[in-house]
């Protein structure tokens, strides 16, 4: 299998390395490393959006990704040459996983430019107006890809059933937008209370922790299952 790991936190550090470090790095490493602990044959690909964020989307790249592909002057192979490496690692990985904290109530803008570039016309989702019915169809179906969200946030009540359920828009987006290009095998696990730097904190980081071990170890079941098959 081939993992693509990916970080987006502006925090460059992990909270179990550093005082004021990354949780959601933090829960990424922790996935990541018991993957390679039981599984080290398998690639893994890692990209910090965090620390190097992907160029946001501009007029000229619009007009290059909605130019056909045959059709595309040499500037526009240029400009679209992050995308499509971007694309390109997307493509060859089974399993990503994606550190991405909470922001203003959504991702960090670091991962939305990295989303911004994924989803490219042609490459991972189709578009025909032509095409009766829904001219909208996800090119990554079908492929056995999933995804795993670790987030972390500096309040409380953000899952599902809790105070600010309502206000969270990392998970349900970040979901949303790889359902759309076929990867709709979802799941997630979050730290809170990172604001509060109390026994709380501690308390969801133990809990989270636990989450992505367990989790881990379903999807490594999975793998061999699979690779058993
Ligand atoms: C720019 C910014 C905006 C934030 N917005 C929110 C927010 O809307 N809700 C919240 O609960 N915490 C918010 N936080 C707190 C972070 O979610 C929290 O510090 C989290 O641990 C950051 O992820 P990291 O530990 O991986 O860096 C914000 C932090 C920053 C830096």
């Amino acid at each position: 299998m081939h993992l693509l790991h990916i970080d987006s936190s502006a925090r460059p550090d992990r909270s179990d390395r550093s005082r004021y470090g990354s949780h959601s790095r933090r829960l990424s490493d922790r996935f990541v490393q018991r993957w390679r602990a039981i599984r080290p044959e398998d690639r893994i690909t890692y990209r910090d959006v965090g620390q190097s964020p992907p160029n946001p989307v501009t007029a000229r790249w619009i007009h290059a990704a909605f130019t056909k592909p045959q059709q595309r002057e040499a500037w526009m192979h240029a400009v679209l040459a992050e995308s499509d490496a971007l694309v390109d690692e997307l493509l060859a990985a089974d399993l990503i996983v994606a550190g991405v904290p909470m922001y203003n109530f959504g991702m960090p803008a670091q991962f939305k430019a990295y989303i911004d570039n994924v989803v490219r016309v042609g490459r991972t989702f189709g578009f025909d107006r032509a095409r009766p019915g829904d001219p909208y169809w996800p090119m990554l179906a079908g492929m056995g890809k999933r995804l795993v969200v670790l987030s972390a946030r500096g309040d409380h009540g953000y899952d599902p059933g809790g105070r600010q359920a309502h206000a969270n828009h990392v998970e349900s987006a970040v979901r949303d937008v790889f359902g759309y290009l076929g990867v709709t095998d979802f799941d997630s696990v979050a730290i809170e209370y990172d604001e509060f730097a109390d026994e709380r904190l501690n308390a969801s980081i133990a809990a989270a922790e636990a989450a992505v071990d367990d989790l881990a170890g379903r999807l490594l079941k999975d793998a061999a299952a699979r690779a058993a098959a």
